[in-house]
């Protein structure tokens, strides 16, 4: 949701601030802008409607030189998508970028009347307050931590001004900012991946604190202005992670390198000889572990389904166990209760979802233990948690999660075969879920190559339907669920996601000649029941598609089987192919798949 970038040092900053925009785009398309300081202390603004390469045009017409500047992509809250809303806004001295809310902008608004505002946006009330404080010898880092001491809400900004060139103050309250460390020159953004490729050392601003960055590094000091230590951590990741590779979209790549980024979520945690997993960053006692009889996973969109599959997985390997799985922007304000022994699993790929966040917060007020299943190293949540485990997707840039949901679920699985070694679960259950996961890889590579195609022809087949239903029993339900998800977000059909078990408690009404149907169907003990439906549906002339790893005879349009000697994890397998589903339908329609519209990856504001 909206990125910063921020640039002191001897390159162009124009060049540095446009290519970490790009990076950052998956976060926020709506508009963007840069600002930046010439060599003789002038100020430059220039702002668009539109992706980074509508900015780029206007630069290209008139380009802006200089060795300092800010930008950002921006994915609208306040006010309309127009080029005044965008930023950086400016007030007299001040040029600012800013991710999330002012909550009682308003009423600042009011109480500074000196000032013409020309946006509809928060953010322009904030570079005001902060220039009417900027006044009579007060540095911009002093004017900067009185404004913020008034701020209701959260925020991540990056602020210059004329006044004193060569240094760009940085403040963060509930959204990311982090500053890279290079050799004469300092960078800022919001998400590491704007920083790769520069350098690898960098700062990761906490919450409450304000830095000064110049070409030679940044100060960090708390709103009361204390200077405070601040020690540079390593950036993980590498500038391939977050290029196409040769494919036409990062959704694809995505989709396509899950074997490999499987590989690195199992790496060192499971061992199929001994039939084991075992997490090192749970950072919970012997003692610790038997006494959990609870598990709470709280994530928001694909985050939670992959939690609500982990949990039929957890469910099944410890026999005392009882889970729960709750969508975090409604948990955060329920009045829980959770028993003396529950771990609460926060589920997050960017580890910045601000309703995940806040679900965070709230379970530890209640003395409950919190373990991060996050991807983005560094984040909010994996820092704020009491242990965890990140689960090495990698970087994820496409808006639809998928390489992260395979990696959610199989972290939280790994965590349940643990917790089931000290819960006396049946190590022959343990052994084969380990090795399940040992192959796991390597039947996902087979799937993805061998059914790529068919899911291409499949696509081409069922893109003009207006509406879909994906169906599915047991952890296929989830699946279905998530296959929906996919399918509404990147290609914008309607789609739902149900238990089958449910079809006749409502949704068979809808069914007629323009819906289809995604059955996933495993080759369990309820493939039978599974099956229910699909005649009432084909009846209704509604069109099916099976995706299935039984060999069984089946009746529907088409069917997709997968052949795999993987049982228990084959609603992983299966998804891929929903994934590729969804991709190709969104191709065939002419969507931009990798940033959908009105959505954005990481969501960081309510
Ligand atoms: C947004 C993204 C989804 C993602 C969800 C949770 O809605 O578009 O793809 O599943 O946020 O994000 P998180 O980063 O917490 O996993």
């Amino acid at each position: 949701m909206c990125g910063i970038v921020g640039y002191v040092g001897k390159k162009e900053a124009q060049d540095v601030l446009v290519g970490g925009l790009r990076r950052l785009e998956y976060r926020g398309y709506d508009s963007a802008g840069i600002a930046t300081l010439d060599d003789n202390d002038e100020a430059h603004l220039a702002r668009s409607v539109g992706k980074i390469s509508e900015l780029s045009s206007v630069l290209e017409k008139a380009p802006q030189t200089g060795h300092l500047g800010i930008g950002h992509t921006r994915w609208a809250t306040h006010g309309g998508v127009t080029e005044t809303n965008a930023h950086p806004h400016h007030a007299g001295d001040i040029y600012l970028v800013h991710n999330g809310i002012i909550e009682n902008y308003k009423e600042l608004k009011a109480e500074l009347k000196d000032y013409d505002f020309a946006s509809d946006t928060d953010t322009e009330v904030l570079a005001a307050l902060i220039d009417s404080n900027y006044k009579d010898g007060v540095s911009l880092k002093d004017a900067v931590a009185k404004s913020l001491k008034r701020i209701r809400g959260t925020y991540g900004i990056a602020v210059f001004s004329p006044k004193e060139p060569g240094t760009i103050v940085v403040a963060r309250l509930g959204s990311p900012l982090i500053i890279g460390l290079g050799h004469g020159e300092t960078l800022i953004a919001s998400d590491a991946s704007a920083l790769l490729g520069y350098t690898r050392e960098a700062i990761y601003l906490n919450d409450g604190e304000l830095a000064v960055c110049t070409k030679d590094g940044a100060e960090v000091f708390s709103l009361d202005l204390k200077h405070l230590d601040s020690k540079p951590e390593t950036i993980e990741g590498n500038v391939e992670q977050i290029q196409k590779s040769g494919y036409d979209h990062f959704l694809l790549k995505e989709i396509m390198e899950q074997a490999t980024t499987l590989h690195n979520t199992l790496s060192g945690r499971i061992n199929p000889k001994l039939g084991k997993m075992h997490l090192g960053g749970p950072n919970l006692t012997e003692k610790e572990m038997r006494d959990i009889n609870h598990v709470v996973i709280v994530g928001c969109g694909t985050a939670y389904y992959a939690g609500l599959l982990a949990s039929y997985f957890m469910e099944q390997l410890v026999p005392d166990l009882t889970t729960e799985v709750v969508i975090a922007s409604e948990y955060r304000y329920r009045s829980f209760h959770l028993p003396k022994n529950s771990v609460a699993l926060i589920v997050s790929q960017s580890g910045e979802t601000a309703d995940t966040l806040a679900c965070l917060r709230e379970i530890k007020k209640r003395g409950i233990k919190t373990l991060g299943i996050v991807n983005a190293v560094g984040s909010t949540i994996a820092r704020e948690v009491d242990g965890g485990t990140y689960v090495h997707a990698g970087p994820e840039i496409s808006v639809a999660s998928t390489k992260a949901f395979t990696a959610q679920v199989v972290a939280m699985l790994m965590f349940g075969g643990m917790l089931a070694e000290y819960h006396g679960g049946d190590p022959k259950l343990i052994a084969e879920y380990t090795r399940e996961l040992s192959i796991l890889p390597e039947e996902i590579e087979k799937t993805l190559n061998t059914h790529r195609e068919t899911m291409e022809q499949l696509a081409k087949k069922y893109a003009k339907y207006d509406d879909a239903l994906y169906l599915g029993r047991d952890t296929a339900y989830p699946i279905a669920l998530e296959g929906a998800l996919k399918l509404k977000e990147i290609s914008y059909i309607h789609a739902e996601g149900y238990a089958s078990g449910e079809l006749k408690h409502g949704p068979i009404a809808l069914i007629d000649d323009r819906f289809f149907e995604v059955f996933t169907i495993l080759d369990n003990w309820l493939f039978d029941k599974a099956c229910g439906g699909l005649h009432e549906v084909r009846a209704r002339g509604g069109k099916t598609i099976i995706l299935t790893n039984s060999k069984a005879d089946i009746e529907a349009d088409d069917i997709v089987r997968i052949d795999s000697p993987i049982k228990l994890l084959a609603p992983i397998l299966l998804n891929t192919l929903q994934q590729l589903l969804a991709y190709y339908i969104a191709i065939e329609r002419g969507n931009d798949v990798d940033q959908p519209r009105n959505l954005a990856k990481s969501v960081t504001v309510e």
